[in-house]
This record gives C-alpha cells, sequence and structure tokens, in this order.
C-alpha cells in the first residue's frame, strides 16, 4: 500500500459548499479505487493525506495534479510497501477548518504550521536537485539510498567565453543571461526525461538513462535551436551573444550521497562525468557546440542527422583516448573554427560595452 502527502494552495475563495463538493465527488470516486484519506481545507491550502493501492493512487495523484482548483502543489511524502491504513474509514473526510474550527483553539496553530510548512518546502524544492525530488515523489527517502553503479549518459553544457561577458557586461546582464541560460537547458533536459543534478556557475550537469541517448542528442539539440533563435531575436543584446557547448558521454557511474553528515550531495561521481566535462570544454578547440563519445552515438536508434567522426583524441584525466562524435548542422558548426566564434562574441561585446 502507497500512502502520499501532499499540500497545496487553492487558486480562488471557496464557499463551504465548493469545498464539500470536492469532498463528494472524492469520497464517491475513492470507494470505487479502495482509496482512503483526509483533506483539511484552511485559509485557502489544501493539505491531503491519500492511502490506497500504488496504482491507484498515482493515477488519482495524476488527476489532482492537472486540477485547476489549486497549484504550488507540493508532494512533501510518498511512502510505500505499508501494512495498514490511517484511515480505514474514511474514503474521503474532510475537514474544512474556516467553517466548523474556526473559534477552535488549534486553528491558529495549524494554519501557522500549514503554512509554515509550504513556505520551507517551497524554497527547500527551489535548492534540491530533480533527482532527489524525483525520489521523494516515488516514496524513495534519499538519505536512505545506498550509493550504487549505474549506466548513464552524462551530460555537461555551459556558456561559450562566459569569462569575457562577466569582464564586459553589467551585473544585471549577466544574471539575466545565466538564469535564461539555466532556465532553458533545464526545462529542455527535463522535457526528454533527463535529471538535472547540479549548477556550478553557469555549467549544468545533467543524465539520461543508459538507453536514452536519443533523447540526450534531442535536447542537446533543442537547446543549440532554442538558442539559436534567442540570438536572432535579440541582436545587439546581450542575449545576442549567448552560444553554449554541450558534452555527452555514456558509462558507469557512481550515483548516491557524498558528502558530511553537515552538508550533502546526491551526485554521480566518475570517468564518465569527467569525460563528459571534458568534452563540453573541447568544445573550446573544435568548430562544434556539441560533442559526444562514440559510445553514445552507438547507444541510439534513430539520430536523424549526420553523424561526423571526429577521431581519437586523448582528454585530460584519462588514461585511454575518446573516439568523438559530432554532427554536421548549423546549429552545431556555427562558424569555421572555435577561435573565430570566440572573436565574434568579442567583437559584439566591444560594440555593446560602448
Ligand atoms: C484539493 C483537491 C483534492 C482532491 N482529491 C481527490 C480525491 O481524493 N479523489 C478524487 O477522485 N478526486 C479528487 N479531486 C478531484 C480531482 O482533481 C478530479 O477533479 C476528479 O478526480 C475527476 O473526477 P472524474 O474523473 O470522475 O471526473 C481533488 C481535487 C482537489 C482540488
Amino acid at each position: 500500500m502507497k500512502r502520499l502527502i501532499y499540500i497545496s494552495h487553492a487558486t480562488r475563495t471557496f464557499t463551504a459548499q465548493e469545498i464539500e463538493a470536492i469532498g463528494e465527488v472524492s469520497a464517491h470516486n475513492n470507494q470505487r479505487n479502495e482509496i482512503t484519506g483526509v483533506l483539511l481545507f484552511i485559509q485557502g491550502i489544501f493539505f491531503q493525506i491519500l492511502e490506497g493501492k500504488p496504482k491507484d493512487i498515482d493515477v488519482v495523484y495524476g488527476k489532482i495534479l492537472k486540477d485547476p482548483r489549486h497549484n504550488e502543489i507540493l508532494c512533501l511524502k510518498a511512502e510505500e510497501h505499508l501494512k495498514t491504513r490511517m484511515f480505514p474509514e474514511w474514503s474521503m473526510r474532510v475537514i474544512n477548518f474556516e467553517e466548523a474550527y474556526s473559534n477552535d483553539v488549534l486553528f491558529y496553530p495549524i494554519k501557522t504550521l500549514l503554512q509554515t510548512l509550504t513556505e520551507s518546502f517551497t524554497i527547500l524544492e527551489r535548492y534540491t536537485p530533480q533527482s532527489v525530488i524525483n525520489q521523494i515523489n516515488k516514496g524513495i527517502n534519499p538519505l536512505r539510498t545506498p550509493t550504487h553503479i549505474a549506466d548513464k549518459i552524462i551530460f555537461f553544457s555551459d556558456i561559450f567565453a562566459f569569462s569575457s561577458l562577466t569582464e564586459h557586461l553589467p551585473v544585471s546582464d549577466v544574471v539575466a543571461m545565466v538564469n535564461h541560460y539555466l532556465s532553458l537547458v533545464t526545462e529542455i533536459v527535463t522535457a526528454h526525461q533527463g535529471e538535472v543534478y547540479k549548477f556550478i556557475g553557469d555549467s549544468v550537469m545533467a543524465a539520461f538513462e543508459a538507453d536514452q541517448a536519443d533523447q540526450a542528442l534531442h535536447a542537446a539539440m533543442e537547446i543549440l535551436e532554442v538558442l539559436n533563435l534567442s540570438r536572432q531575436k535579440n541582436r545587439d543584446q546581450p542575449l545576442g551573444i549567448l552560444y553554449a557547448g554541450i558534452g555527452l558521454s555514456y558509462g558507469s557511474v557512481i550515483e548516491g550521497n557524498v558528502g558530511s553528515p553537515l552538508k550533502m550531495d546526491y551526485t554521480l561521481l566518475g570517468d564518465a562525468v569527467n569525460t563528459a566535462a571534458r568534452l563540453e570544454s573541447l568544445t573550446r578547440q573544435f568548430p562544434y557546440a556539441l560533442l559526444f563519445s562514440r559510445e553514445v552515438q552507438q547507444r541510439c536508434q534513430t539520430a536523424p542527422w549526420d553523424i561526423v567522426d571526429l577521431g581519437m583524441h586523448s582528454i585530460k584525466g584519462r588514461s585511454k583516448s575518446v573516439a568523438i562524435c559530432s554532427i554536421n548542422h548549423p546549429i552545431v558548426k556555427i562558424t569555421a573554427s572555435a577561435q573565430e566564434l570566440y572573436s565574434l562574441i568579442q567583437h559584439e561585446l566591444e560594440k555593446l560595452s560602448r
């Protein structure tokens, strides 16, 4: 059995009858699906506990997530393999604190408790890697996940000539550029089933499952395409010189918690991580904004592009050299040489800072 606890915000004010109606529909549906639980409503905040068979909970939670009557839905906890229910008698008991309990001594403490919980979770969620949030949503406690070996496609990307940009542009422009870049990379990687692990300055480290080489390449190409369109739309502005390099590698990595009891990082370590980071750096030498190892290419089923074999290259920190590939496409091969692209950015930067 699974138990899922979430908190959300009402998108408008609700009458007592409307809250009751949510409860009635829920109780009716839940009875049919052997789901039990409780729904608390207090000053615009919903707090719900759902319990039932994992498949049924996932279906109903999927519907609840799409319900326009609330938003900012945060899964606080999901537990699986439970033996007993907390609320075996309630197919969905609604407790509307506005209605019946506004004079209750518990009204303000409960309201404050829920508001504080929402606020803290919203803050923590922003700083938490997607991979950790996904585990919490699946009912896994990331702190108890043992470190393990996993095969992954590792993704690294960062902004081209970032040091020059920070040197010449006002801080507000640099921050706007970085935010624009990190947002678009996160959105596209996530949309292609990848997981963003961390931001390191202007760099993004992400990973795809071993059988998702196609998605990884499609994500990389979409990022380059969106950047290309954004440059065209923002000529003579800082976003008009926003170029990026992307590196992809495949291999076994160590996944899990590293750090000290005071500060923990849920991360990936290993040769494939180092290789992806180095391939990304090599985009500063090759005239290709995307470089990937041959192993990534070999795992693709449907790459609809003209793949170029760039030969074997030795990379720092690795004894064996790596077979490197890229794609022959104008959004990848922007200039004839990486130096030419660098000069182009310098030239535009000088115009911008005049
Ligand atoms: C705060 C909140 C809690 C809800 N809880 C449940 C629930 O426990 N069970 C349920 O079936 N629907 C629940 N709903 C309603 C669903 O979002 C959705 O409208 C409903 O399941 C659709 O029912 P239908 O498929 O019969 O049309 C809830 C909606 C809100 C806003």
